[in-house]
């Protein structure tokens, strides 16, 4: 397996029972942990990153909410179809997840965000490329919906560095290899 020199953090809020979205991929459940005094270590996660990575579900999902976000950090978004492009900062890329990676490293990029979702997470994390995650565990069962992670057929042992609990019940997981 190789040991890349690109950070790619998974930084992701999920449910008690493991899911990032319901299953028709609404997100508003997160809503109410949103825009509070709090903001769980993301603005300075988010200036500490070069890049943002993708699936095309998550993308889909960004661009119901109009302008684009990121316009100061360069995106890849994964995906075999001719998706929309909203800015010119988004790279839309069908290649394997280790030639993305290497061509993030020769552009000098240190350190990105993986915004999932578990598809793409799932198949970054089989491929040696996921380097941590920090997983919010939102107090909150779903029952159903899109998992953390999918597509993973193995075993991953990680090691843990770091939990925090929130007044809000929200509970920080840092996980690396
Ligand atoms: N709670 C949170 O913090 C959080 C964070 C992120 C996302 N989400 C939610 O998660 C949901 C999407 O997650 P998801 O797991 O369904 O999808 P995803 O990982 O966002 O996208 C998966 C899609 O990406 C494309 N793709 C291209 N290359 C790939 C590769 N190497 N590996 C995997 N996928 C590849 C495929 O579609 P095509 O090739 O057909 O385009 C695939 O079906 C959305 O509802 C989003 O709102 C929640």
């Amino acid at each position: 397996m190789s040991v890349p020199s690109l950070d790619v953090i998974y930084y992701v809020a999920c449910s008690l029972d493991g899911f990032i979205a319901k299953i028709d991929g609404g997100v508003e459940w997160l809503d109410a942990y949103q825009g509070q005094a709090e903001d769980y270590g993301y603005g300075e996660f988010y200036s500490a990153c070069d890049a943002l990575i993708m699936g095309s579900h998550t993308y889909e999902v960004s661009l119901k909410f109009g302008e684009w976000p990121s316009k100061d950090k360069p995106s890849w978004v994964f995906t075999s179809r001719d998706l929309t492009l909203i800015d010119p900062s988004i790279t839309l890329t069908s290649g394997d997840p280790s030639a993305v990676v290497e061509e993030m490293q020769s552009k000098g990029i240190k350190r990105a965000w993986m915004m999932g979702g578990g598809k793409l997470a799932g198949s970054f994390l089989e491929a040696g490329l996921l380097t941590e995650f920090r997983v919010y565990v939102i107090p909150l069962v779903l029952g159903e919906g899109i998992p953390l992670l999918s597509g993973v057929s193995r075993e991953h042992t990680l090691k843990l560095t770091k939990t925090e609990s929130y007044p809000s019940g929200i509970v920080e997981m840092r996980y690396t290899r």
